[in-house]
């Protein structure tokens, strides 16, 4: 880490009652750094709770959205306005509400990798650590429409025995993992747990052990009695697993699963963000105030309250 420029951060933080998000695929120096490393809902839950007036967040932009609309009256800031996530823009608000022409009885069911217009037409909202209890919150005989992760999708569907009418959007970094990587890295370690994030294709997922969250994998791995892990998801989070877990070995399922926005964000950008109070991350208000119904929606659904390294309902599933 540089020190000097993580001093200049912490002044400057100070300064602006500032408090630093970040989310478990962020680079390592930058979890370090951060007040608070989590998955997507412990972020969410976190930037909802904070009483910082300023809220810089290390991770993409859906997430920061999310932030925005969860805390209207602070200032929310991405470090790299180019952050983006590729998964979200597979739909927009338009295209979903076309889909609830089509199926208009139906409940539509956000992941939270999506826009906040998307989001504002959405009924509920999940996460990948909860999107099982949200769905079966939902009445036995509604339709239910579920965006924009197939991957996802799919596996609540198997676990719930809920049909749900799929958007065919996918994260183009967990599509990178090969049923080949799996199956080789089992050969490399053959007394590792495979842990996989619900986002990977379903063949990826079958060969798996866990189907986990980023916040549950954290979890599973301090709680297992598992010497060795196989990560199946962003290799960001090894260093935290590694950091928590100094007797225990993880190893990337494939080094391609790296996400190049997660990475854009670095300490100088964090600096600057601070220097200059950019990017401000602003929904505007009747969007926000839709999209917020589906953000509580989800809350309400959950009986746990997550906290920055543990957002995990429950045991992991398979
Ligand atoms: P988690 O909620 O498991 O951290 O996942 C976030 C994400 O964006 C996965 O691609």
């Amino acid at each position: 880490m540089n020190v000097q420029l993580s001093e200049k951060i912490q002044q400057l933080k100070k300064e602006r009652n500032a408090i630093i998000l970040a989310h478990n695929y962020q680079p390592g120096e930058i979890q370090d750094l951060a007040d608070f490393t989590g998955d997507s809902l412990a972020l969410s839950v976190k930037a909802a709770g904070t009483e910082a007036d300023v809220i810089v967040f290390c991770g993409v932009r859906f997430m920061a959205e999310t932030a925005a609309i969860l805390s209207p009256g602070k200032t929310v800031l991405l470090p790299d306005k180019h952050a983006g996530c590729p998964l979200a823009d597979m739909i927009t608000a338009e295209q979903l509400r076309e889909l609830k022409r089509n199926h208009p009885d139906a409940a539509a069911v956000c992941y939270v990798n999506s826009s906040a217009e998307v989001k504002a037409e959405s009924d509920y909202c999940c996460t990948s650590s909860n999107a099982i209890e949200v769905v079966e919150s939902l009445p036995g005989n509604k339709e239910i429409i579920f965006v924009p992760d197939q991957h996802l999708g799919r596996f609540v569907s198997e676990k719930t025995g809920r049909e749900m009418i799929l958007w065919p959007g996918y994260c183009a970094t967990h599509a990178a993992i090969t049923e080949d990587d799996i199956k080789n890295a089992r050969t490399a370690y053959p007394d590792a747990v495979v842990m996989a994030h619900p986002e990977c294709t379903e063949p990826v997922k079958k060969l798996s052990d866990q189907i986990l969250s980023t916040g549950q994998m954290l979890k599973y791995a301090r709680q297992s009695e598992a010497k060795r892990f196989i990560v199946a998801t962003e290799t960001g989070i090894i260093h935290t697993l590694k950091k928590e877990n100094p007797g225990k070995e993880f190893f990337p399922a494939s080094k391609r699963a790296v996400c190049p926005n997660m990475k854009r964000i670095t300490l100088e950008k964090v600096l600057w963000s601070l220097e200059d109070m950019h990017y401000q991350v602003i929904v505007p208000e009747q969007i926000r105030t839709r999209a917020k119904n589906a953000l509580d929606r989800m809350v309400k659904v959950l009986p746990a309250s997550p906290d920055s390294r543990q957002a995990s309902r429950g045991g992991p599933t398979k």
